[in-house]
């Protein structure tokens, strides 16, 4: 549990019961996949919907409460099926610091564990009562599980592409990343009874964390420490992954600079990968502030969440909220 979470203790309890009870039948197929997928992880979507709803309802009895609960076990379930999914194609050893279900039990079975997982997120939506406002968040919800695929698509289509702008690297991370965030924070809001301009605050702050968020986690891949990250140090380049801090370099090093980072990335494209070439593109990076630059950019997202939220009411909940921004691009992991 992230620190901004404690006021919501409770909440997340109640979710992480309702993650436990269904990981339960998933165990049985894949053993083991309950302590990887629920007992760790920052748990920062269900964090976020809630947070979202009682920053604007804290009257809790009110409203749809209960539902909140589940749109949140849900949209968790949803990011833990796409991990799931994500390590088959990245062919990772590591979640979390701990082995994947890819590489403990293969590819077959790590992708039905992610499909059972999105079959049974479908079950606790359709147990939800009939009503307008869940109508909404379902509609939300939707949308943002179609971009969070079609995002993922568009990278894996890209990989490997030196000439990919920093638009482009923009508009994949809003998809994989941002729009579960927003998704998160918008379903908070609709089922609160937010009205709508709280709405379109906490949609905008969700969105605005959620790129500051993957821009952060995409410096980590080359500062943090393996036993920090739970992954080896460089593995978006090394599975061709081109992200904010290589575009940068790519734009400010020189022409034989650029020729060398292009063929290092040929090489790896052929599975050539040796560690001299990561040291060196860690120089450059290094040489050209490229870390520090998309380190800035984090920043600005992180202060358009802040702005977002200025209309709200003043609560503990906002703080919180802040905070989890705050977060986004000083944690270390
Ligand atoms: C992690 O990003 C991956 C995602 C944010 C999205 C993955 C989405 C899919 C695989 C689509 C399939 C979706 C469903 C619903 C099953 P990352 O690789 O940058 O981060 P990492 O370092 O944590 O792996
Ligand atoms: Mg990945």
């Amino acid at each position: 549990m992230n620190s901004s979470s404690v006021i919501i203790k409770k909440d997340l309890e109640r979710i992480n019961g309702k993650l436990l009870s269904i990981a339960d039948r998933v165990e049985k197929f894949v053993p083991g996949i309950k302590d990887k997928l629920f007992s760790g992880g920052k748990k920062l979507r269900p964090s976020l919907l809630m947070l979202a709803y009682r920053v604007v309802n804290s009257k809790v009895e009110k409203s749809h409460f209960k539902q909140a609960l589940d749109f949140a076990a849900v949209i968790e379930m949803l990011h833990n099926a796409s991990l799931l999914h994500d390590d088959v194609i990245e062919s990772a050893p590591l979640r979390r610091g701990k082995e994947t279900v890819n590489s403990l039990y293969g590819n077959k079975k790590a992708v039905l564990a992610g499909d059972l997982l999105t079959a049974f997120s479908i079950s606790l939506l359709y147990g939800l009562e009939n009503s307008k406002i869940v109508e909404k968040s379902l509609k939300v919800y939707g949308e943002a599980a179609k971009k969070l695929v079609e995002g993922e698509i568009e990278e894996v289509t890209g990989l490997f592409n030196t000439s990919i702008t920093e638009k482009e690297y923009l508009k994949v991370i809003t998809g994989k990343t941002a729009v579960l965030f927003m998704a998160a924070c918008e379903t908070g809001a609709i089922l609160a009874g937010a009205n709508k301009k709280q709405t379109r605050a906490l949609r905008l702050y969700g969105i605005n964390l959620g790129v500051a968020f993957q821009i952060m986690d995409d410096i980590l891949d080359y500062t943090a420490r393996e036993e920090v990250m739970g992954k080896p140090v460089a593995s978006d380049l090394l599975e061709g992954k081109l992200t904010l801090p290589v575009i940068y370099l790519l734009k400010s090093a020189t022409k034989a600079e650029r020729l060398k980072i292009k063929s290092i990335i040929a090489k790896i494209r052929e599975g050539r990968k040796e560690k001299a070439d990561i040291v060196c593109i860690s120089g450059l990076l290094k040489k050209h502030d490229s870390l520090e630059k998309a380190y800035k950019k984090a920043g600005i997202y992180v202060k358009k969440a802040e702005v977002s939220l200025e209309k709200l009411p003043e609560n503990e909940f906002k703080n919180a909220l802040l905070k989890m921004a705050k977060f986004a691009i000083e944690r270390s992991f």
